[in-house]
């Protein structure tokens, strides 16, 4: 019967975030790739079956509001919170939302990224199968620091969660910790919330003493112990989020490496969580492979290579290198040292070679740029050769001019094509030339001093006596 109950998920996402020191709310940090908060929303919405979610927010809700309907959508309820007093105060904030709810709300913490859906579902089935009014995922540690601790009866029910801050020395030996992450029946809830108060070292209403409410009334509490105590953690400093952003990255290398990715050292690759890439492909020491980047199967990446939001094809190849926005083809080659910045699109077989740098490059099949150039505004066609120290010369202090180098062109070495320029299919332009004009297809284009020797000029200098 209580199998069928209807679940919401509530994200507590309104704190100050005063341990981070930052202008930028704690849930919004960075780890992976996405935003701490994203990561409890994903595993209530895969493992759950929930029906809504609301996250209360309160300190720069804007930004964090904003941030959340961009990513899931507008679906996401949202509840303020001002000001924040704490996670008890939070969660009263979503009672007018649920006016009439009469199903489990999953109460989390904005701050829990390492959680999985898998033990999220083994919460509420719990909490379910017992028939429980409250059920709070626990996790014993060693050393369990600033966590709330879990005070049980002599008979092992769960009694009261007493903060570190208000424990007694007794009581901060205990080791079972309060996650921040519960299951409650919506009616019990906002009644037991309603009887809160601020009595503590923080002077906060306590989403935690709903569990001394609740037990004290008879209810019944359930406590389910997180099998790993490193998924609970809660991100509340720089190096918390680091420690996260670390496990994070464990995770998905290692579902790669599962997936037919050679990893040659994990612990020195950085691939962020939403990254996609094919089998057989290799990735080298010190890549840090960032956004929504995708890569095909049997590439080799780096050493050292930096691929932000790149869509690569397979057997693409890109060394000791940096791109940003960028699409490689399938058998293009990049690097080693060659910077593609954003709107560079490189088709099947383009060749980019050392200190080459790419903006807004439209660079067709087949073509070449092997050395030290820069081509912005740039359309290449296929099969096309660009000379080595070639430099578009795209701004003219005021804008960006376009260049476009048709098919089966060949650039000279060392060219200075002044755009806006546009040079016809087959043409050739000399090395050495300033191409300030049209070249029409099939034509060369000469755009430079004629050489001039001066026979024995050289010997007659060095037989001058020196003028002093
Ligand atoms: C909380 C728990 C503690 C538990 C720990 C697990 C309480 C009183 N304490 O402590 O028992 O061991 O989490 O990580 O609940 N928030 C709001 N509004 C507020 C305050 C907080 O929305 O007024 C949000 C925060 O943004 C955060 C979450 O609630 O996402 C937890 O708040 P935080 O201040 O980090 O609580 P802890 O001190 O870690
Ligand atoms: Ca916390």
């Amino acid at each position: 019967m209580s199998e069928t109950k209807p679940v919401v998920a509530l994200i507590m996402a309104a704190g100050k975030s005063t341990r981070m020191k930052s202008r930028t709310p704690k849930v919004l940090h960075r780890v992976a790739g996405r935003a701490v908060v994203d990561y409890i929303v994903q595993a209530a919405q895969e493992g759950c079956g929930v029906q809504r979610t609301i996250a209360i927010v309160g300190h720069e809700a804007d930004r964090v509001r904003e941030y959340l309907t961009s990513r899931w959508g507008e679906d996401m309820g949202f509840a303020l919170q001002s000001p924040q007093n704490g996670t008890g105060h939070a969660v009263m904030q979503a009672e007018p939302l649920l006016q009439g709810f009469d199903g489990d709300v999953l109460t989390l913490a904005g701050d829990t990224p390492l959680v999985t859906s898998d033990v999220l579902r083994s919460l509420l089935e719990h909490h379910r199968i017992s028939g429980a009014t409250a059920t709070v995922l626990t996790a014993v540690m060693e050393n369990p620091g600033a966590y709330g601790r879990v005070v049980r009866t002599p008979a092992g029910a769960v009694a009261r969660i007493v903060e570190a801050k208000d424990a007694t020395a007794e009581e901060k030996a205990i080791g079972e910790i309060n996650t921040s992450i519960y299951c409650f029946r919506s009616e019990p809830l906002f009644r037991a919330l309603a009887r809160i108060r601020p009595e503590n070292a923080q002077g906060e209403y306590y989403l935690t003493d709903v569990i001394a409410l609740l037990a004290a009334d008879g209810e019944r509490v359930e406590a389910v112990v997180s099998p790993d105590p490193a998924v609970v953690m809660g991100v509340n400093t720089r190096s918390e989020l680091a420690i996260a952003a670390d496990a994070v990255r464990r995770r998905t290398n290692k579902r790669l490496m599962l997936s037919g990715v050679t990893i040659i050292d994990p612990a020195n690759t950085y691939i962020d969580v939403e990254v996609a890439i094919g089998p057989d492909t290799v990735i080298y020491p010190g890549c840090v492979i960032e956004g929504a980047t995708t890569i095909g199967s049997d590439c080799v990446i780096g050493p050292h290579t930096h691929l932000v939001d790149c869509a690569l094809g397979d057997d693409v190849r890109c060394e000791h290198s940096k791109a940003n926005l960028v699409e490689m083809a399938d058998h293009s080659r990049v690097g080693p040292f060659a910077h593609l910045r954003p709107g560079t699109s490189l088709a099947e077989e383009a060749k980019i070679g050392s200190f080459v740098e790419l903006k807004k490059a439209t660079v067709g099949r087949d073509v070449h740029i092997s050395h030290l150039t820069y081509a912005g505004d740039v359309t290449i066609g296929d099969n096309s050769n660009i000379g080595g120290g070639t430099i578009t010369c795209n701004f003219d202090g005021r804008k960006k001019n376009p260049t476009t180098i048709g098919s089966n062109v060949f650039v000279g070495s060392n060219n200075t094509l002044v755009a806006p320029v546009t040079i016809g299919d087959g043409a050739y332009t000399a090395a050495g030339s300033v191409i300030t004009e049209d070249v029409p297809a099939d034509a060369l284009a000469l755009g430079r001093a004629r050489q001039v020797v001066k026979e024995g000029w050289a010997a007659e200098r060095r037989d001058r006596p020196e003028c002093s």
